[in-house]
């Protein structure tokens, strides 16, 4: 309707203004155009009608909005229960933390089919946008204002979402996805990320776990390495490194990694978490095509400039080590 209306507009204004610069161009011997000031009632024409054209497209504007307004939070019933999620916006990737459960993971939402997603959204540094298309319109997530959205998943799949307000370099690549799971397999996904990390068993992750503590865990935390358990409370986010006391489950910088070899995705949702068949060799140039984590360790600000990855340079061998940690955390 708006476009219809201002194609109206444009042609009429730039076909009068096309006339008259062809009708009163600048030419030998051509008369100036009748010179006169003020005309009241081509005035109160200019200002009603754009003021009238306003107002249609104000109907319009509001009937959409009534249309996609969302109704109110369902309670929960037997057939659709309901899940609280925490989503934070950091730069440039999503945090997800499930408070009822005390699990966090990064870049994938991982929700029950048919149940209502009560989601909190939260950021302490700038303005993001929750945004996942096929299954709920753009919240914005504020710092030090406390939005909520909520939305239900009737189908199961894996849907994208990404962030839909400006937030910096990296904006573009903060992605996410959602995976709609059934209710049995959430279930067995909570109790898989509730464990602590088991301990690796070989040798070559067993150094990975030493570099993991040498290199990596000043910024990410791995539950029973650097971390007790997954953080829930103000008085947990303080004893962690980075820590935060304001209260905010955010506490460290990067992503919580403890179960990252489970995770689709790496580096804020746009590098799949593959790994060549758990082959990764950094020597091997064929292999690095399939094995996303050892060439976001080798170059990560090739990958996504502008990140929070300032770890120097690894040598080819350090990240074979850390990849086969990092992958075997399941
Ligand atoms: Cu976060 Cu754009």
């Amino acid at each position: 309707m708006i476009l219809i209306i201002s194609v109206i507009i444009f042609v009429l204004v730039e076909g009068i203004l096309i006339f008259s610069i062809i009708r009163y161009r600048e030419r030998p011997g051509a008369p100036n155009p009748f010179q006169n000031h003020g005309n009241l009632k081509l005035e109160l024409v200019w200002t009603v009608i754009p003021t009238l054209v306003l107002f249609v497209i104000l109907f319009f504007t509001i009937r959409g909005l009534l249309y996609v307004a969302p109704e109110n939070e369902p309670a929960a019933s037997a057939s659709q229960p309901k899940i609280e999620v925490t989503a934070i916006g950091h730069q440039w990737w999503w945090e997800f933390y499930y408070p009822n459960y005390h699990v966090t993971t990064a870049d994938t939402l991982e929700v029950p089919v048919n149940t209502t997603v009560h989601v909190n959204l939260f950021s302490n540094n700038v303005i993001h946008s929750f945004w996942v298309p096929a299954l709920t319109g753009k919240t914005d997530v504020v710092p030090g204002h406390n939005n909520t959205k909520w939305f239900v998943a009737e189908k199961a799949g894996t849907y994208t979402g990404i962030c839909a307000e400006y937030c910096g370099t990296q904006h573009a690549n903060m992605r996410f996805n959602v995976k709609v799971v059934n209710n049995n397999d959430f279930q067995s996904w909570v109790s898989t990320q509730q464990q602590a990390a088991a301990a690796p068993t070989d040798p070559l992750a067993q150094k990975g776990a030493a570099l993991f503590k040498n290199q990596c865990s000043s910024c990410h935390g791995i539950v029973g390495v650097n971390l007790k358990q997954f953080y829930n409370t103000a008085q947990e986010c303080t004893d962690l490194p980075g820590g935060k006391a304001n209260g905010t489950p955010e506490c460290l910088i990067g992503p919580n990694l403890t179960h990252f070899g489970s995770r689709n995705l790496l580096a804020g949702g746009v590098l799949d978490n593959n790994t060549a068949n758990g082959n990764c060799d950094p020597n091997n140039p064929n292999l690095m095509q399939q094995c996303n984590l050892a060439k976001w360790l080798k170059d990560p600000q090739g990958v996504k400039p502008g990140n929070d990855m300032n770890i120097g340079e690894l040598t080819n061998d350090q990240i074979q080590q850390l990849v086969a940690y990092l992958e075997g955390l399941k």
